[in-house]
Order: structure tokens, then sequence, then C-alpha cells
């Protein structure tokens, strides 16, 4: 099997296609075999993942952590960062130094932009952005991009609407990265005006050659959606109250939103929902999201594997 293009994980643009094939082959061979014999085949036994969250996550820690389980690995975790030397103003430079000498793989998240490619200056195994602040999470791209592929049989030609926080989501700022390289693809910005995508980044994505529209009414834009990717809107980046107050509530999808959805339309959300999506509409056949989250497992899987090859 050969390695990845990348050796440290930091931002989606280092994911060639190339990669993206090895790793969705290689998640396909782990969701066939199921779990049980996964861990019978240990790809990674021997190996140590340590986990650096210094914000609040779920999905993307514990999927890293049963991945590596899961691969006959072990892992050492830190708590939110607040029982790390990081608290008593270790730098993060520091921190990789010497984290580098007790695991042979390490996933990051911190609340500042570029603070995993900072980190991974200094660290002598691979690094793995887990989050930096609004600005990246290259591994939720990947969960989305083998989600795509699973429900859709294809990465090119879909109408994909991303709904939400433009601005501050990470997830969208990589998966537009990933998905705009391939051919055919169309983006419908649905976001209040205050949260749209930043001009700059609209531009280079546009230049990877896919096309991108604008268009804040939902009921117009859903028509002729193939994937509605919806995202919360991201309190924790907002510095006045009052602005997160003003577009809290501004769009919730619900199974009434829906009756002009083409009928084979996926919902795809990177999870934590707050009110976006009713409850109502997770049992129709649409809701993605939780499906999303568990091949989040499969690709993380194929990521440890891959970027622990030598
Ligand atoms: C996302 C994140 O942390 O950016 N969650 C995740 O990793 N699944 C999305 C979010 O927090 O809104």
């Amino acid at each position: 099997m050969s390695k990845l293009s990348f050796n440290h994980l930091l931002e989606a643009n280092q994911i060639k296609e190339s990669d993206i094939k090895k790793l969705i082959t290689l998640a396909e061979k782990f969701r066939k075999q199921g779990y049980k014999k996964t861990f019978l085949d240990a790809d990674c036994s021997g190996l140590i993942l340590a986990t650096l969250f210094f914000e609040p996550s779920t999905r993307t820690r514990f999927s890293f952590e049963s991945a590596m389980l899961r691969l006959g690995g072990k892992v050492i975790a830190l708590e939110q960062g607040e029982s790390s030397s990081v608290k008593k103003g270790e730098s993060l430079s520091d921190t990789g130094r010497v984290m580098s000498n007790y695991a042979d793989i390490i996933a990051i998240r911190h609340d500042k932009a570029n603070s995993a490619a900072e980190f991974a200056k200094y660290a002598t195994v691979p690094v793995i952005n887990a989050g930096d602040g609004a600005n990246q999470h290259p591994t939720q791209s990947l969960v989305d991009i083998y989600t795509i592929f699973c429900e859709k049989k294809k990465l090119n030609n879909l109408k994909i609407g991303i709904l939400g926080d433009l601005k501050y989501s990470r997830t969208v700022h990589s998966l537009l990265e990933l998905m705009s390289h391939y051919s055919g693809n169309q983006f419908t910005l649905i976001s209040h005006p205050s949260l749209a995508l930043d001009a700059k980044k609209k531009k280079a994505f546009e230049k990877n050659g896919c096309k991108i529209v604008e268009n804040s009414n939902l009921e117009s834009a859903i028509k002729d959606l193939d994937i509605l990717y919806v995202t919360r809107i991201q309190q924790e980046r907002f510095t006045d109250a009052k602005e997160f107050e003003k577009v809290k509530n501004v769009f919730r999808i619900s199974k009434k939103t829906l009756t002009k959805a083409k009928k084979d339309l996926i919902i795809m959300h990177p999870l934590p929902r707050i009110n976006e999506i009713d409850e109502e509409v997770d049992h129709l056949p649409c809701a993605k999201y939780f499906a999303q989250a568990n091949y989040g497992i499969y690709i993380r899987m194929a990521l440890l594997t891959l970027m622990t090859k030598n």
C-alpha cells in the first residue's frame, strides 16, 4: 500500500485526488470488513495516537480514538487542554517538540487559526489538524467526501447547497476546497449576509473550476440540489453576542422546507446540530447526518493507517 502525498495533514488543499482515491479504497475495505475483523488485522498495532483537544469535540476526537483502538493501536488524550502545560503558558511549539516523544501520530484541535501548522513545525511525528479556529478542518472534509461517495456514488456533477455559517464554519472551508476540484460541481451558498463566505475564499474556490452562486432564499435554492450541507452557527467565534442573536434562528430545515426538494436530495451536517434541522427530519430517508458520523470512523481508520505507513 502506498503512502499519501503529505506527512502532516494541516489544510484541505494538501489532499490530492490520488490521496482521496487511496483513502476511500481503504475506508471501503474497513467498512465492508466490519469492526471486529479490522481489529484483528491490527494495521496500527504498537502505535500510539495522542489527541490534544483544546476545544470541545465529540465526533472528531472519539472517532479518531476509536479508529486507533480498532486498528490495534493505543491512545493518549488531553482533556480540553485544561490538564496540559499549555494552561501554564507553555507554547504550542514546545508542546509539539515533547509530544513527539510520546506518540507516533498526533491529532490537535485549537481555537487559533494555523495553530496545527505551528505545532507541526516542531513535531517529528505526523500531525493532523482536527480543527484550527474558523480556518480548516481537513479530516471532516474527508468524512464529508466519503459520505458523498457512499451516498451518491460519485464526486462530480453535483449541485451542493451549503447553508448556515459560511464565514466561521471551518468544515465549509475545507469541504469547498476539496469538492471544488471535481468537475461539474456547482455550489449554492445560502446564508445570512453577515455570515457569507469570504469573497477572497470564494474566488479561490472558483479558480479551482467550480461554479458558485449565492441565494439566501432557501425555498428557491433547495429545488434542484443533490446535497444540502447544513452547518451550525458558530456561536463561539462571535465577538458581539448581539450579532449572534440576530442570526441564530434565520434558517431551520423542517419537513415543510423539503416539499420542493428533489426526491434523492441528501442532507448532511458535520454535527453538532443545535436547532438548524428539526428533529422530524431525522426519520426521513434524506437525513444522512448520523450516517455521516458513522462513515467518519472508516475514513479516519484509513487516514491513520496510511499516515503511519513508512
Ligand atoms: C464541527 C467542528 O468542530 O468544526 N464539528 C465536527 O468536527 N464534527 C462543526 C461544528 O462544530 O459546528
